[in-house]
């Protein structure tokens, strides 16, 4: 299920400004890996371009290889759209579809991607993957409910149900707390810590502390200056980033420091 990811230098740019240049990392299954650094620095133009979302982008484009368990997933004849179901996403703002209902909406993405399903298929798989999410116990009286009526931080473990509907091996998070309470924050927290038995989750944080509780790998990315590209400065199991971190410009950010 769960699969390795391997970046070989990879530039990402936007028409002819390089975003991020020389990324290389490999990416472990079964395991969280956290991208941290400050804003602008590529955080998420790198995880975009992990499931072909980046192109969506006018004038977007990049250059290097990412393999997925070997396969390249910017070879020639590889389709985006086949590619963004084996490698799902999760955004900052929890973005249902508000009026669509909860049990549709988890459905959403199997839909999308026209697999027929029989109706008790399709509610064990709603099952499953509210399960999957922590959501399910507080949904189950009401799936034909609007997914809009649900609060913030259930609206993300819905949106994280529909990620996982599609059965994908990797997750990516693109800062999935940061709209949340504090509460709804650690309920995103522990549904990480269990989906990485399952999945290779990615997640951009710019909370160091979260980063430090979720994650089992942390990128730092950095960026010189206004204009020039963002960089991956040092990639480490997390408490050695934050610990004993090699190089200096990841310890003046873990410490506070900048520039
Ligand atoms: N849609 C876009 N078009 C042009 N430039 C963009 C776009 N999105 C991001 N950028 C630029 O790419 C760089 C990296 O941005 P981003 O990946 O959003 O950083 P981070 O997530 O680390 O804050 C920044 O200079 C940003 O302005
Ligand atoms: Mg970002």
């Amino acid at each position: 299920m769960s699969k390795r990811i391997v970046i070989k230098d990879l530039d990402i740019y936007y028409d002819k400004f390089k975003a991020v240049e020389g990324v290389n990392m490999s990416i472990e299954p079964k395991a969280v890996t956290a991208f941290i650094g400050p804003s602008g620095c590529g955080k998420s133009t790198v995880l975009r371009s992990i499931n072909r979302m980046h192109e969506v982008i006018p004038k977007a484009w990049v250059d290097g290889q990412i393999l997925l368990d070997g396969d390249d997933l910017y070879g020639p004849g590889v389709d985006p759209v086949l590619v963004r179901r084996h490698i799902g996403m999760v955004f900052q703002r929890p973005n249902p579809f508000p009026t669509m209902s909860i049990r549709e909406n988890v459905l959403a993405g199997v839909t999308l991607n026209n697999r027929h399903i029989s109706r008790s298929d399709a509610d064990d798989l709603v099952e499953r993957s509210l399960r999957g999410a922590n959501l399910w116990n507080e949904v189950k009286d009401r799936l034909n409910a609007p997914g809009g009526g649900l609060s913030g931080g259930q609206q993300q473990r819905l949106c994280i149900s529909r990620a996982i509907a599609v059965e994908p091996e990797v997750l990516l998070m693109d800062e999935p707390a940061s709209a949340l309470d504090p509460i709804s924050t650690l309920a995103i927290e522990d549904l990480i810590h269990e989906l990485k038995q399952e999945y290779t989750i990615v997640i951009v944080t710019h909370n160091m502390q979260q980063a430090t509780r979720v994650s089992d790998r942390t990128a730092f990315f950095n960026i010189a200056g206004t204009g020039k590209p963002g960089k991956l400065i040092e990639y480490d199991d997390t408490r050695k980033i934050f610990e004993n971190p090699t190089q200096k410009e990841t310890e003046d950010y873990i410490s506070g420091r900048f520039g």
